[in-house]
């Protein structure tokens, strides 16, 4: 890797995030500019800090009102959320999911904990994000729909009940062509949008397209409730149903306790629901702000210094740029840049590993995940934190 260009970036990031050179810059940094402390305040005031509180409902009624989604269901995480939507979408045990191999380990896990197991299909190289022609071509050779409307493996029968995108640090996947496939094969399109909240497609929300969402408000998030979720719905019925499940399913009555399903304490608390109320009025500035900063690292980029090159928000789409994304010219210069920049308190790093090549999923079908692999050895997450200070 050629030792100036790094050089160079560094400083332009170390200039960008107005870190002199005593100072590690975070990769992505929460903060807190508007009424987060009155709200927990208030919380606490109140000594609503709990399960139940007006925040939980009012962070629901805004999140939907936010996105476009028709209702909203808080969880304690985003983990949870995914396992409740996937549920919901009615994945059972022993069923196949089709997902991504490039994704963060909860999408995989959520899918573990109902008995299901992933199938991994390819990405795009602009999005990141699971390609509808791979799936395409995936089910094309491995699926049929049965005379029952349920679509099959077609060597062992087991139901391919869901697939679940992600939208890869921000940048919003093919979605709408997903969606067609999914509907096409008779496959529940669950989005794992944990992290990408503000991104659009076509001017649509990302996480609003299928059944189900869920998100992410975990502490290096866009915004944060500390630790916390969010699943989405496009109908009351499934809503309802999710506000019960994630409630101990609990019958509703003032004194009696009587549960009439297996239900999860999945409740995101008053607490949280509080801060999330109050990151959420500044969405729109810390989105702006970090389109800027995507701004600023591709006018860095333009002439790819040391063959470095930055990824654009797809076509047709407004990425939210949770985490912004390098590509090296290749694994030997992406883990040379990972120690110079870690080294020198710029705190980057490489796409998590990929889900085929963990002791649990290895055993799992795959495609040939060749875009998959060519992203896995080229990316690096640089510092993407809003840059705004409180006054
Ligand atoms: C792609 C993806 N899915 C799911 C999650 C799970 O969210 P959480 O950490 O809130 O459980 C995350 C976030 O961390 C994520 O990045």
């Amino acid at each position: 890797m050629n030792n100036t260009a790094c050089r160079k970036t560094l400083s332009f990031i170390r200039a960008l995030h107005g870190a002199p050179a005593t100072e590690r810059v975070p990769l992505h940094a929460p903060v807190f500019i508007g009424n987060e402390k009155k709200y927990l305040e208030e919380c606490i005031d109140t000594t609503f800090v709990s399960s139940v509180g007006a925040f939980v409902d009012r962070f629901e009624r805004d999140i939907a009102a936010y996105t476009g989604a028709y209702r909203a269901v808080v969880c304690v995480n985003g983990t949870s959320a995914l396992h409740m939507a996937l549920m919901l979408a009615g994945v059972e045990r022993g069923d196949l999911v089709i997902t991504q191999a490039l994704t963060f380990i909860a999408t995989c896990n959520a899918l573990s904990y109902i008995g299901a197991e992933p199938v991994f299909v390819d990405v795009d190289l602009d999005t990141m994000g699971l390609s509808p022609d791979a799936l395409e071509d995936w089910l094309e050779s491995n699926a049929e729909v049965d005379s029952d409307g349920v679509c099959r493996h077609r060597k062992d029968g087991r139901p391919i009940k869901a697939c679940v995108p992600m939208h890869t640090f921000g940048h919003p996947v093919r979605i709408e062509e997903i969606a067609d496939v999914c509907r096409k094969w008779h496959i529940e399109l669950v989005e794992d949008a944990a992290e990408s909240i503000g991104s659009l497609r076509y001017g649509k929300h990302t996480g609003t397209f299928g059944k189900i969402g869920a998100m992410s408000f975990n502490g290096n998030k866009t915004i944060t409730t500390g630790g916390g979720g969010i699943i989405l719905f496009n109908d009351n019925e499934t809503a309802d149903l999710a506000k019960h499940l994630t409630t101990q399913a609990k019958v509703p009555h003032r004194w009696e306790f009587v549960h009439d399903h297996i239900g999860y304490n999945y409740r995101m608390p008053n607490i949280n629901a509080a801060l999330g109320c109050a990151q959420l009025e500044n969405i729109d500035t810390f989105v702006e702000n970090k389109r800027e900063t995507a701004k600023a690292y591709r006018d860095f980029f333009a002439d790819e210094p040391g063959g470095m090159r930055f990824m654009a928000e797809p076509e047709g789409t407004r990425s939210n740029y949770w985490l912004c994304v390098l590509l090296m010219p290749d694994r030997k210069s992406r883990d040379e840049f990972l120690e110079y920049s870690n080294d020198n308190g710029v705190m980057t790093r490489p796409v998590w590993e990929l889900m085929n090549r963990l002791p649990m999923f290895s055993h799992c079908m795959t495609d040939s995940l060749a875009n998959t692999i060519y992203l896995a050895d080229r990316i690096v997450n640089i510092p993407s934190s809003v840059r705004i200070k409180k006054s």
